[in-house]
């Protein structure tokens, strides 16, 4: 199972085995991993989601479409590596990924 590894704002650390197929929000809202909330349950309307992600898994990932785009402006603290985790599925081939919360989500 692919592991994702979750960095809250204070630097604290959470490695979470997330099932292929599932997102990254969600695989840290069913771990109760602090600093991600998903207020919408994942329909890319709430911009609770927010993280940033490292330019090396970027390829991987892939860039934001144009609902999310709109979804960011009105996140926390938005920068150019910034995505909503419930529009990042998680894949054998991100295993490894690692995603850093922004100081908060509103
Ligand atoms: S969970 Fe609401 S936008 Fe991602």
């Amino acid at each position: 199972m692919p592991k994702v590894t979750y960095i809250e704002h204070n630097g604290t650390t959470h490695v979470i085995d997330v099932p292929t197929g599932t997102s990254v929000m969600q695989g840290a809202v069913n771990h109760l991993v602090p600093g991600i909330e998903g207020d919408c349950g994942g329909l890319c309307a709430c911009g609770t989601c927010h993280v940033y992600v490292p330019e090396q898994f970027r390829p991987l990932t892939g860039e934001p479409g144009e609902l999310e785009q709109g979804m960011l402006q009105f996140a926390f603290d938005v920068r150019d590596d910034s995505r909503l985790s419930c529009q990042i599925i998680v894949t054998d081939a991100l295993d490894g990924l690692v995603v850093h919360m922004p100081k908060r989500q509103y």
